[in-house]
């Protein structure tokens, strides 16, 4: 897949998951639940599973002959013993419907190999470094805020979350903590949740793309888009992802391409 394409893949790559040479069975070690459709829990890691923050794998549900295998973005640590996901629980959904079934202990497979290019070497230095996630689109830029090595290369980290309303701000106090778990840091956290469904909960409460558009996201952020220092990262809704695609393309910025790194990167979640 060429880095510049948005990723959207649902169903075992031929001879990846479906060969279960190439997946190993997990146990689940935890649950917590932000609300009825909102899970993040955690797995144990097979000893020889290697990914970079922002990576995803796939993760496999249900009997030998019928498993769903979806792809689930890490939101651990490289250096953590377990594995760590978000999730949401669509209504319906053949994966979700199997997740919502399971219980600490209960086996989960986990493909071998971690995938994607939501990962910050895609990207040329730069000084502010731009995660813009809505819903589960969190994950990824949690493991990458996990990531010691983050807080030394940038001088600003700026984390904008999205969702429909403030109990799916999944890890919030874990991610205003982050700037004294990682001290002495050259990195400034700037975390900017947005509740677009809970009038008041947030200071912001529009879309992302309307925020861009009429500069309250720089605003809010004390740090104005430059296309010399600001690098951008966004994750989830593929709607998000190609607004904010064309209005960054108009302004200059471009992902990797043939290998020379960008100023942006996009994953889109379905
Ligand atoms: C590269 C990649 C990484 C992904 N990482 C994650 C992740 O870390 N966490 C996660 O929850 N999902 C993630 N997804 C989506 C995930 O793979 C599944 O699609 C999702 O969990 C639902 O699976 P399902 O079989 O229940 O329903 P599906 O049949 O796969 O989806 C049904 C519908 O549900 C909606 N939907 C699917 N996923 C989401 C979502 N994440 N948020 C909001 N609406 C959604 C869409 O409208 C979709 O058409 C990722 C997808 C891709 C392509
Ligand atoms: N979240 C829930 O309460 C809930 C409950 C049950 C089931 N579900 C199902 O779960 C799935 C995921 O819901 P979700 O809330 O995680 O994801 P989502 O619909 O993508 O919403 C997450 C955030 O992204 C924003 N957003 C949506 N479309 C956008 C766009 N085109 N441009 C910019 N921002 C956009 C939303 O704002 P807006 O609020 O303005 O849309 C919200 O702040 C859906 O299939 C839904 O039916 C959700």
């Amino acid at each position: 897949m060429n880095a510049d394409t948005e990723s959207r893949q649902d169903g075992p790559a031929p001879n990846s998951a479906a060969n279960p040479a190439k997946w190993t069975d997990e146990t689940v070690l935890a649950f917590r639940a932000w609300t009825p459709t909102l899970l993040t829990f955690r797995s144990t890691r097979p000893a020889a599973f290697r990914f970079t923050p922002g990576h995803y794998t796939r993760l496999g549900l249900g009997a030998d002959d019928a498993a769903v295998w979806r792809p689930y973005s890490m939101a651990s640590a490289v250096q953590d013993d377990f594995l760590e996901f978000i999730a949401v629980l669509v209504p319906g959904g053949a994966f979700s419907e199997q997740l919502r079934q399971l219980r600490v202990g209960d086996s989960l497979r986990v493909d071998k190999a971690a995938y994607g290019f939501l990962t910050v070497d895609q990207l040329a230095p730069g000084k502010d470094l731009w995660l813009l996630a809505s819903g589960t689109g969190l994950g990824p830029f949690v493991s990458i805020l996990r990531e010691p090595t983050v807080w030394q290369n940038f001088e600003r980290l700026i984390l904008v979350h999205s969702v429909r309303h403030s109990a799916e701000l999944a890890w919030r106090e874990e991610i205003t903590a982050l700037p004294d778990r990682f001290a002495p840091t050259k990195a400034a956290l700037r975390y900017l949740p947005i509740v677009t469904r809970e009038p008041g909960a947030t200071a912001l409460a529009d879309r992302i793309p309307l925020l861009l558009a009429d500069g309250r996201l720089e605003a809010a952020a004390a740090s104005p888009l430059s296309l010399a220092g600001s690098r951008l990262m966004v994750c989830g809704n593929p709607e998000l992802a190609k607004e904010l695609r064309q209005t960054l393309s108009a302004r200059g910025y471009a992902t990797n391409r043939r290998g020379v790194p960008g100023q942006m990167a996009f994953e889109k979640y379905w």
